[in-house]
Formats: structure tokens, C-alpha cells, sequence
């Protein structure tokens, strides 16, 4: 493949941003410095690195986004920002999509990725993948509805939720993880306690946490989290 579409495949460079590094003798494959575009490399065989530093191609993206409120959990929207809005450039052109989604008014961990048969798994309720969520709730929330909740309850619709944990903070906040992922679940579940969500954040995703990445930020995956998302460990 031609060496721009190397760096723009991985969304490192855009082809322009590309021109101009490979000008500035920035980029070497095996050791000799290329200055063409359509300089040909086997992504798999040749050894290819910017300033010095190897660059390896990648099929896929994993990337991870903290979802600030009033964005929305979809690829493009007619109104609002959407969560592939929050990437640079460079990064929109991988046609990446969030694995699963959040409420617009729920804020936190969302994986976006072009890898749709692993967001496929991850989101199969055979995986059981656990996904954890801070919560505050309009009224304080008593040890009878933790049990009622944990146990698994039937929502308006007559869905029977499947069990979940809950961790209580204090009287009106805690954590929920759940291993589904119905629509609106937590606000249904504690609506079906005839209490509020006021808030919510999701803070994991099986192993892999959104710890301190600041709203409306994003990272890529590590190697060890890549490995979570695709079921390999
Ligand atoms: N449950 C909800 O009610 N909303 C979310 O965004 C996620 C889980």
C-alpha cells in the first residue's frame, strides 16, 4: 500500500499531513528516508517509523471517549454533537462507531472502534461483560430497594431485568454494574423504585476504566485493554 495510505489507514496523518512530513524526511522505511507518497510498503513486512520511532499498522481502532452530557452515542446526528464528533480529524476518517451506547444526558466510558465483529461480542449478552456506573438518585434509596433491584425486577414493559450489584456510597449516590444493557435500564430500574437518576456516569467497562481522562476527552486503548475488548484475555 502507498505509504500515506499507511498513515492515514492507522489515523496517524491525514494524506496532506503526510506530504509534509515525508518532505520533511520525517519517515523511513527500513532505515531509508522515503519522501513520496506513493511510495509502496508491505504493511505487514516493512519496517516503517516517523522521527525515529517504529509505527506499526493496525487494522482496527479502539479508542475510548469520556461522553460529556448532550452528546450523543451515534456515528452522525442532523441536531447534536456526536461522540465521533470528539475526535480530531484524522481520527473521523476510520469510520469508527461507539460500541453501545449511552443516554445523551449520561456522561463517561464509551469505546468507539471500526472492529464490528469484537463490538458485536462485547455487546452480547453470552459475553456478560460487566459495565459499571456511578449514580446519584433524587431521593435517598433504601436496603430494600438494593434488593429489589439486584435480585432482577419487571420493568413497565414486562421485561425482567437480569441481576445486578449495587454499591452503595450514601444516601442518594452509589454504583450499579450490570451485565446487560437495556434501553434506559438504570433510569427504568430505579423509576420502577419510584426514585429519580439524576445523575449518571459510566466509569467501566469490563476490565478497562475511564479513571482520570477529563470529559470530552479521548485516549486509544492499551495493548493489554485491546485484548479485553476483543475477548482475547
Ligand atoms: N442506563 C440508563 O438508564 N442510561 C444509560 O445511559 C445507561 C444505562
Amino acid at each position: 500500500m502507498r505509504i500515506d495510505k499507511f498513515f492515514s489507514e492507522i489515523g496517524m496523518f491525514s494524506r496532506k499531513e503526510c506530504a509534509e512530513k515525508l518532505k520533511k524526511g520525517m519517515i523511513t522505511v527500513n532505515g531509508v528516508v522515503v519522501k513520496k507518497g506513493d511510495f509502496k510498503v508491505d504493511e505487514n513486512l516493512d519496517e516503517v517509523c516517523f522521527n525515529g520511532a517504529p509505527v506499526l499498522y493496525k487494522k482496527y481502532a479502539y479508542i475510548l471517549v469520556n461522553k460529556p452530557t448532550g452528546v450523543v452515542s451515534a456515528t452522525e446526528d442532523g441536531r447534536d454533537k456526536t461522540v465521533v464528533d470528539l475526535l480530531p480529524d484524522n481520527m473521523r476518517k476510520l469510520n469508527l462507531f461507539p460500541c453501545g451506547r449511552l443516554d445523551k444526558d449520561t456522561v463517561g466510558l464509551v469505546i468507539l472502534t471500526n472492529d464490528g465483529v469484537s463490538a458485536h461480542n462485547a455487546l452480547s449478552p453470552k459475553r456478560h461483560v460487566e459495565k459499571k456506573y456511578y449514580f446519584e438518585v433524587a431521593d435517598p434509596y433504601l436496603d430494600e430497594d438494593i434488593l429489589a433491584i439486584e435480585g432482577g425486577l419487571q420493568l413497565a414493559d414486562g421485561y425482567e431485568t437480569k441481576p445486578c450489584k449495587i454499591e452503595r456510597k450514601d444516601q442518594t449516590s452509589g454504583y450499579i454494574t450490570l451485565t446487560e444493557g437495556k434501553y434506559h435500564e438504570i433510569k427504568r430500574l430505579f423509576g420502577a423504585r419510584r426514585n429519580k437518576i439524576v445523575f449518571l456516569e459510566r466509569i467501566s467497562f469490563s476490565k478497562i476504566q475511564l479513571g482520570d481522562l477529563p470529559r470530552g476527552e479521548w485516549r486509544k486503548l492499551t495493548d493489554e485493554e485491546e485484548k479485553i475488548f476483543t475477548g482475547k484475555i
